[in-house]
C-alpha cells in the first residue's frame, strides 16, 4: 500500500516518462488513474503555517490551482484560526503547533508564511517531516538560516519554493526577454524603489480587539526571539521590531532583488553601501522608515535602492533598467521601453576657436563624418506590455509550484535564488548597521571581509 507521499512520487515517475509538457495535470491525472483508480490521490493536500494577512491571501490563491486541497492550519492567534474555518470549512484541522500539522500523513505540502524569524526553523522541520515547501519571502532572518535551509532541501530532497511571485510574473518574463533582445543596449544602472505614505504601508496592521495572552500563544509566536512579556503590537505588527522582521531591506527590498535578479540573470552585488533612518514612524519601533542602498554587479552595472515610508506623494514601486539605447521601466504590472538611440557622431564644440581654426576643423570633422539624412520608418520610441486585466502572478507562482510538487523537477525559485536574494538585501542592514561598505561573494553566497 503507498502513503500519499510515495503514490505521489510513484505517479510521477509514470507521469515524466509519458513524456511531460508544459502544463503537466493531464499527464499527472493519467498516472494517478493508473496507480489507484478510485482514489483522490492526485489532489495535493496542502497545509498553511501562519494564517495571517499573507497566509490566507496565498492560500485563497494556492486552491485555485487545480488539484490542491487545504486541510490543515497552524496559527498562534485563535481568532485567526477560526476565521480560516469560517473561509474553508469546519472539517480542516487547526492548531496553534506547526508540529501537530507535520506529523499529519494527509499533508503533502505547507505553505509558510510566518512571521520571518520562524521561516527557517518551519521550513527544516517540514522538510524533514518529508513536506515539500512554498516559504514565504524572505527565505532568512538572519544570515546563518540561508546553507541550513540550502543543505536541509538538498538532504532530504524535498521541493522547496520561495514566495517572490515575480520570478512566475509574465510581465517580469516580458522585461527579461527585452533585456536578453538588446532593445535597451547595454545595460549599465538599474534603479527600483518601494515608496509608501500611509499608516497600513508602514505596517501598522490593526490588533483584533481580543488580543491577550488567552487568544494568542505567545511563546509559540517567540520562538527563538528574545523572550519579553506579552506585547499585542510585537506580535500583530511584528515587521516593526527586527528581532522577527527584517526591515524594509528584508521586506521590501527582497522583492527588488529577487525581480533584478530574474530579468538580468545576476546571482547579486559584490559591494552594498547603505544609509537610511528612523524619520517619521517613531512609535517604538527599532527598525527604519526610510533606506537608500547603492550595490555594485559584476555583469557591469549598478543598483540603487529605495524605500520611503514617508513619502509625501504617491505609493508605488518600481524598476529602471537603463542602457546605453534606451531605459525598460516597469511601473505595477507593465513594462514599458523608451528608446533614444544614440547619436551617429560625437559632435563638436568649436566655437570658442579661431575662425581659421573652426573652419579647418569642420572641414576635417565633415570627412571623417558626412552628413547623413535619414529615411525610412521612424523607430517606435515608445512600447508597453501589459498583462490581461486580472493577471495574478501569485497564481502563476503557485501553478509552478504546484507542478514542481508533482513531476519533482526544479522549482523556478528554489532555495539559493531565495538566498541570493535575501541575502543580497540584508547587506543594506549590515552596511546600515556598521556604517562602511559591505563586501558579498554572490557565488558562494558569504560576507568578505573588507
Ligand atoms: N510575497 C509577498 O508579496 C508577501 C507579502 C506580504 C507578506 N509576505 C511574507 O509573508 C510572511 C507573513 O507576513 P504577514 O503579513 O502575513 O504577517 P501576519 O502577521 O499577518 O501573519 C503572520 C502569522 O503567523 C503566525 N505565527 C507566528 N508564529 C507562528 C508559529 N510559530 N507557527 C504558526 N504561526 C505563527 C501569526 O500568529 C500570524 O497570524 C512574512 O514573511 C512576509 O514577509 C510576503
Amino acid at each position: 500500500m503507498l502513503d500519499r507521499r510515495s503514490f505521489l512520487e510513484a505517479a510521477v515517475k509514470t507521469a515524466a516518462a509519458a513524456a511531460i509538457t508544459d502544463r503537466l495535470e493531464p499527464a499527472f491525472a493519467q498516472a494517478a488513474q493508473t496507480q489507484t483508480p478510485s482514489s483522490p490521490n492526485d489532489t495535493v493536500q496542502l497545509a498553511l503555517i501562519g494564517a495571517g494577512i499573507q497566509g490566507q491571501f496565498d492560500t485563497k490563491t494556492a486552491i485555485q490551482v487545480p488539484g490542491v486541497k487545504l486541510v490543515a492550519v497552524a496559527d498562534c492567534y485563535d481568532g485567526r484560526l477560526a476565521h480560516c474555518k469560517e473561509l474553508w470549512g469546519a472539517d480542516i484541522f487547526t492548531t496553534r503547533d506547526y508540529r501537530e500539522i507535520l506529523a499529519r500523513k494527509d499533508v503533502d505540502a505547507v505553505l509558510i508564511a510566518t512571521p520571518d524569524h520562524w521561516h527557517k526553523a518551519a521550513a527544516i522541520d517540514s522538510m524533514k517531516a518529508g513536506k515539500d515547501v512554498y516559504l514565504e519571502k524572505p527565505m532568512i532572518h538572519v544570515y546563518p538560516d540561508g546553507p541550513e535551509i540550502i543543505e536541509s532541501a538538498r538532504t532530504t530532497n524535498r521541493i522547496l519554493q520561495v514566495g517572490s511571485q515575480r520570478v512566475s510574473s509574465i510581465v517580469y518574463s516580458k522585461a527579461k526577454e527585452l533585456l536578453a533582445s538588446g532593445v535597451i543596449g547595454k545595460l549599465n544602472m538599474v534603479s527600483a524603489w518601494w515608496d509608501r505614505n500611509s499608516s497600513i504601508g508602514a505596517w501598522n496592521y490593526s490588533i483584533p480587539l481580543d488580543a491577550s495572552t488567552d487568544t494568542c500563544d505567545w511563546p509559540q509566536f517567540l520562538g527563538s526571539a528574545p523572550k519579553i512579556p506579552w506585547n499585542a503590537e510585537h506580535f500583530f505588527q511584528w515587521r516593526k521590531w527586527k528581532a522577527y522582521g527584517s526591515g524594509v531591506a528584508g521586506d521590501l527590498f527582497v522583492h527588488l532583488f529577487s525581480g533584478t535578479h530574474f530579468i538580468t540573470g545576476a546571482h547579486g552585488p559584490t559591494r552594498a553601501l547603505a544609509t537610511g533612518g528612523l524619520r517619521y514612524w517613531k512609535d517604538g519601533r527599532d527598525a527604519n522608515d526610510v533606506m537608500l542602498a547603492l550595490f555594485d554587479y559584476p555583469q557591469d552595472f549598478n543598483l540603487s535602492l529605495r524605500v520611503n515610508f514617508v513619502d509625501g506623494g504617491e505609493e508605488g514601486e518600481g524598476f529602471i533598467f537603463v542602457g546605453s539605447e534606451g531605459q525598460m521601466i516597469i511601473a505595477g504590472q507593465s513594462v514599458a521601453i523608451s528608446r533614444v538611440p544614440r547619436e551617429s557622431e560625437p559632435g563638436y564644440t568649436i566655437s570658442t576657436f579661431t575662425e581659421a581654426m573652426q573652419k579647418q576643423y569642420l572641414e576635417e570633422y565633415r570627412k571623417k563624418y558626412p552628413i547623413e539624412h535619414f529615411s525610412g520608418a521612424v523607430p517606435e520610441p515608445y512600447q508597453k506590455f501589459a498583462p490581461p486585466t486580472g493577471y495574478s502572478d501569485s497564481y502563476d507562482h503557485f501553478h509552478n509550484f504546484f507542478k514542481s510538487v508533482r513531476s519533482r523537477q526544479p522549482v523556478v525559485e528554489d532555495a539559493t535564488f531565495g538566498f541570493r536574494a535575501a541575502g543580497a538585501a540584508l547587506l543594506s542592514n549590515l552596511s546600515v548597521d556598521k556604517g562602511t561598505v559591505v563586501h558579498w561573494n554572490p557565488e558562494t553566497m558569504k560576507i568578505e571581509k573588507s
